[in-house]
């Protein structure tokens, strides 16, 4: 396969995310030669850095994957910067004449990635501008890839898609989810459908309940400003959680197409039950924590956190029970779960197939245990099968076992980060793992029917200790079911 050709323009090439993840990814995909010598990255931003300074904090972020130094010079090399003020014109026409002459020595061919790395109020703006001063014009492709927010609900993602389609087609916007990176994630779909043993069971009739959990150790750091206005709903469901769900319920597509697999996930988005004030404490608990320990170092309450208002009512932690009401799905609870300043950093998803119809076996059936499929996302990445099987002795006594799959325990296998596989799609104009417009869209109206109903009902907040595992209420959510939360396969033994 040949190597991507382009420039890559970074907004807010001096902030967190560039320095975190894009520019360890970008070098990982030169050294794994994804990329050739045919790229080159334009870092913008409001401060005034010089190249060489630029290019000492490059250096500096891969430090940790650097396997052999004297490439980082030529590396970086590859890095310029450009002080910018998004607001200002002569900005971008500046860009212009600079994206022009990268072109012409690092041979991209006109292609152009902007990557808006940075506060979404400027993202109208800057598409604009782009399109007034000319840089879309070009004689490659040229694509915006947005980190979220998309907005904060519904109505204000619709004006924020609207400003940016004024200057790109849909095709052209790459709205990265990051969890769509990840190696689990996108196993999710071959799990299911280059096996012969898991859709045929893949119903109501067969499954009992769905369990998705994605818990952090970490607070708010430094994102206080923007967490209080968002919360973990905002945060976390209405994009990783629901794509999750998403990708677990859709119905095989007819081929591993973009359209074909967004089309399965847009009805699966379609089908989600919305909730409204009366019923809304049936299906959704929030939580704040508290105070409290994590690895023997006190941390503390949200509310003390900076940036936080000392009576903050912004939920950290959210549980829920989203039902889908289509016919694979009905009556089939996919619960979900996510906070921070939980004892453990862990996503997995747990599969509770329904009972066998009675038990032959001597032990009780409570003895036995349900078949579950944990797919492990993070840290360790697997899958775990929970059988029985016979007890060694006499008597026949069942018990439970479990398979075990361990997908980065093996010596030498490295997953690429999200965000390196994403930002590779992206050059090669492969969008699936991507979130179109038409998922944001229903993500929201869903996600809206839930915190206009909390608002309504001026819901109160289920406290939590930081670093427990959650407020109880999570709990009693799955007992009003007869289920509870598995926690199995924590380990994969590696
Ligand atoms: C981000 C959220 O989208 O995902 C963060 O804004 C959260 O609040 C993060 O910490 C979690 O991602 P990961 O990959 O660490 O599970």
């Amino acid at each position: 396969e040949q190597h991507p050709k382009a420039v890559i323009v970074i907004f807010g090439a001096t902030g967190d995310l560039a320095k975190r993840k894009l520019f360890p990814s970008i070098y990982r995909l030169v050294r794994n030669n994804k990329i050739g010598k045919e790229f080159a990255v334009v870092g913008v931003g409001r401060r005034p850095l010089t190249n060489e300074e630029f290019r000492h904090n490059v250096q500096e972020s891969i430090q940790s994957s650097i396997e052999d130094s004297t490439e980082t010079d030529e590396f970086s090399s590859h890095f310029y910067y450009h002080p910018f003020d998004v607001t200002n014109p002569s900005s971008y026409n500046e860009l212009k004449t600079v994206l022009h002459e990268l072109d012409n020595s690092y041979n991209t061919e006109g292609n152009r990635m902007f990557y808006l790395a940075m506060a979404p109020e400027f993202f109208g703006t800057i598409a604009s501008n782009l399109k007034k001063e000319g840089l879309t014009d070009t004689k490659g492709w040229s694509r915006l890839v947005i980190e979220k927010p998309f907005g904060h609900d519904l109505p204000s993602a619709q004006t924020l898609n609207q400003e940016l389609r004024e200057v790109f087609n849909e095709d052209q916007i790459y709205r990265i989810d990051h969890y769509l990176g990840k190696e689990m994630v996108q196993n999710i779909e071959v799990i299911r459908f280059a096996n012969a043993i898991f859709e045929p069971l893949w119903n109501n009739r067969y499954i009992s309940n769905i369990q998705i959990t994605s818990s952090e150790v970490l607070g708010v750091e430094d994102r206080g400003r923007y967490y209080e206005h968002s919360g973990a709903l905002r945060d976390m469901v209405q994009n990783h959680m629901l794509q999750m769900v998403a990708l677990l319920a859709m119905e095989p597509p007819i081929k591993l197409a973009t359209d074909e697999i967004r089309s399965e996930k847009v009805k699966v988005l379609r089908a989600l039950r919305p909730v409204n004030e009366e019923n809304v404490s049936d299906y959704f608990v929030r939580g704040q924590y508290y105070s409290g320990s994590l690895f023997n170092k006190s941390v503390p309450a949200y509310r003390e956190e900076s940036n936080v208002d000392e009576q903050s009512m912004t939920e950290t932690y959210v549980a829920g029970k989203v039902m889908i009401d289509n016919f694979r799905w009905a009556g089939v609870p996919f619960y979900i779960r996510t906070g921070k300043r939980l004892k453990e950093k862990s996503t997995k998803i747990v599969i509770q197939f329904k009972d066998i119809p009675m038990n032959l076996y001597y032990n009780r059936k409570e003895d036995l245990a349900p078949n579950l499929l944990v797919i492990h996302i993070q840290p360790d990445e697997g899958i775990t099968l929970q059988l029985n099987a016979k007890k060694t002795g006499s008597g026949v006594y069942g018990k439970p076992i479990e398979l075990d799959y361990c997908n980065n325990c093996l010596d030498g296998i490295n997953t690429p980060e999200a965000y390196e596989k994403l930002i590779y799609d992206c050059m090669r104009g492969d969008a699936t793992n991507f979130t179109h417009w038409d998922e944001v869209a229903l993500s929201w109206s869903y996600v809206d029917t839930i915190s206009h109903a909390w608002k309504k009902e001026k819901a109160e907040l289920a406290f939590y200790r930081a670093g427990s595992a959650g407020p109880k209420e999570a709990d009693e959510l799955l007992e009003r079911d007869s289920f509870h939360w598995w926690h199995v396969g924590d380990d994969l033994g590696c």
